[in-house]
């Protein structure tokens, strides 16, 4: 079997897919990471789906440059966006990350499952198509979550802000039994001590960080493109944002100190 140490390319549109990138780190210690925050055009949760598209595609286009193997969108809505366009575009393996809602209707016991998501993923005919596919026995309440992603942008992770948001939003899934959330946008698993403060311990939140890890692991074993064994590994980061805002929220979230690259002028955003 053949190796390939070319990095692997990890987007989200801030820091939010951070939380899929540790659980790649952790899983994968031998390969080398790149990290691009597009924080400079964060939220996408709020824009158009053409706009998303176009930021993927150029993201995609410089992590190809710098030699990644294959692309993680650790971003629900690019996923839900782009990612179709993405694979028949690019020649590599792409791996998306959609709501875990097929573990969370085989967990529940109340059979009332509740997702939160950003408005433009409920929106999109591939979170209809998902919702089709596993809501025949199962009560799945959806909950469009505008500015939750950008509390955790601002390293806002247990204050006033995302507490007040938080208690509007699960109010009325908790109101209806939900006994199992889905964390349907990747900035919301750093909000997972404060959800479950405001929940009880009687409400499973499911992250789908780890099922995307061993997607791509199985994705590189299937292409030979696993790095070597013994492989140092290794880790950058790109921001298209302000580097002296989102370099202090990178390393609060990850817990440690970093450095952050600003992204190159052709692919920062216009
Ligand atoms: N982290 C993203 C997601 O998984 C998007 C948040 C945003 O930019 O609105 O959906």
């Amino acid at each position: 079997m053949s190796h390939n140490n070319n990095p692997i390319g990890v987007f989200d549109s801030g820091v939010g897919g951070l939380s899929v990138f540790r659980q790649i780190l952790t899983d994968l210690p031998g390969e080398m990471l790149l990290y691009m925050a597009d924080s400079g055009c964060a939220p996408y949760g709020n824009k158009s789906a053409d706009f998303v598209v176009q930021r993927s595609f150029t993201i995609t286009e410089f992590l190809l440059e710098q030699g990644a193997k294959a692309v993680v969108v650790a971003c629900n809505t690019a996923t839900a966006a782009s990612i179709a366009q993405l694979r028949a575009r690019f020649d590599i393996p792409i791996i998306g990350i959609e709501p875990a809602l097929k573990p969370a209707v085989a967990e529940t016991r109340s059979g009332v499952v509740g997702i939160l998501a950003t408005s433009n993923t409920v929106r999109s005919d591939k979170f209809a198509a998902l919702l089709d596919r596993h809501s025949e026995h199962t009560r799945v309440l959806v909950q469009p979550c505008p500015g939750l992603a950008d509390c955790v942008e601002r390293g806002e992770l247990s204050g006033l802000r995302p507490r007040f948001l938080l208690e509007r939003y699960l109010e009325p899934l908790l109101a209806h039994g939900a006994d199992t959330l889905v964390l349907g946008c990747t900035h919301y698993p750093f909000l997972i001590p404060l959800i479950q403060r405001l929940t009880g311990p009687g409400v499973a939140i499911l992250d789908p960080s780890p099922a995307v890890a061993q997607q791509l692991r199985r994705q590189l074993e299937l292409g030979e493109l696993l790095a070597e064994s013994g492989a140092p590994g290794g880790e950058r980061y790109f921001t298209s944002g302000q580097p002296e805002q989102t370099l202090p929220v990178v390393s609060r979230l990850l817990g440690y100190p970093l450095t952050l690259e600003v992204l190159p002028e052709p692919y920062r955003p216009g």
